[in-house]
């Protein structure tokens, strides 16, 4: 049986994450929630069918829903969306697609998705509202905590430690069992070989 779900966001991310529902099959897509002016459009043939007002009145249907706004320089808004889907009582079910490898030895908390070709392997453990993004591969008991963003093609190590609220850009390389502090910043392709301080943003060699 498919699961009723609202998707929360209209943007760019919106569409890589209905992609994997789709693929996944146990949801069927409501519609989606974004800003005023995106309201009675189309994303890939779902309907942005109200804005965050709209909420309130959608969770007494017992309609299940994602954030699915992007993040980059910080987990704010996704923070604050998730905690107000949250309060409103909306179901938020962690959603794996069904093209990812996530090991039966590790844990995905509510909220996160964890996308196509993704590698989640023994002893991890992934927090709440994060996104694994495309091909990202997540080594053996590493821990990343509530709110990040693990982006398209990062490689995080064995053992390593990453605090809330963190984004890890595409394609970089995170040496194992270091420890990435809560909020912090890893620019596109940047290799990490040390820990780094929490709120840090490391932009890469050529700053
Ligand atoms: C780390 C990061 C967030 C810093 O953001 P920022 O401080 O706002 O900087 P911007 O990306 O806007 O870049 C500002 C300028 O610095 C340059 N710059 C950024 N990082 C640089 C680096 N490592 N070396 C040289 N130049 C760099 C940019 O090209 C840009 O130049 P411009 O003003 O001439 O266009 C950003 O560089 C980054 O890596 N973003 C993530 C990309 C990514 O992984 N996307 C995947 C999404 S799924």
């Amino acid at each position: 049986m498919t699961r009723p779900l609202v998707i929360v966001g209209a943007g760019g991310h919106a569409r890589s994450c209905l992609d994997v529902i789709e693929a996944h099959g146990g949801f069927q897509i409501v519609g989606l929630i974004g800003n005023s002016e995106e309201v009675g459009r189309n994303v890939l043939e779902h309907r942005v069918i109200g804005s965050d007002d709209d909420l309130p009145g959608l969770a007494k249907f017992g309609v299940s829903a994602i954030v699915a706004v992007g993040q980059i320089r910080t987990s704010k808004v996704r923070h604050a969306l998730f905690a107000k889907l949250r309060k409103l009582g909306f179901e938020l079910p962690a959603i794996i697609s069904p093209r990812a490898y996530v090991s039966r030895h590790s844990e995905v908390g509510a909220g996160s998705i964890i996308m196509h070709h993704v590698t989640v392997n023994a002893g991890v453990t992934i927090g709440c509202n994060c996104i694994i993004n495309t091909a990202a591969i997540i080594e053996h008991d590493c821990n990343v905590d509530d709110h990040c963003h693990i982006s398209t093609g990062a490689i995080v190590n064995g053992g390593v430690c990453i605090g809330k609220g963190c984004f890890v850009g595409s394609g970089s390389i995170i040496h194992q069992e270091r420890v990435i502090g809560e909020g912090s910043v890893v620019g596109m392709g940047v290799p990490v070989r040390q820990n780094i301080l929490p709120g840090e943003v490391l932009r890469g060699d050529n700053e």
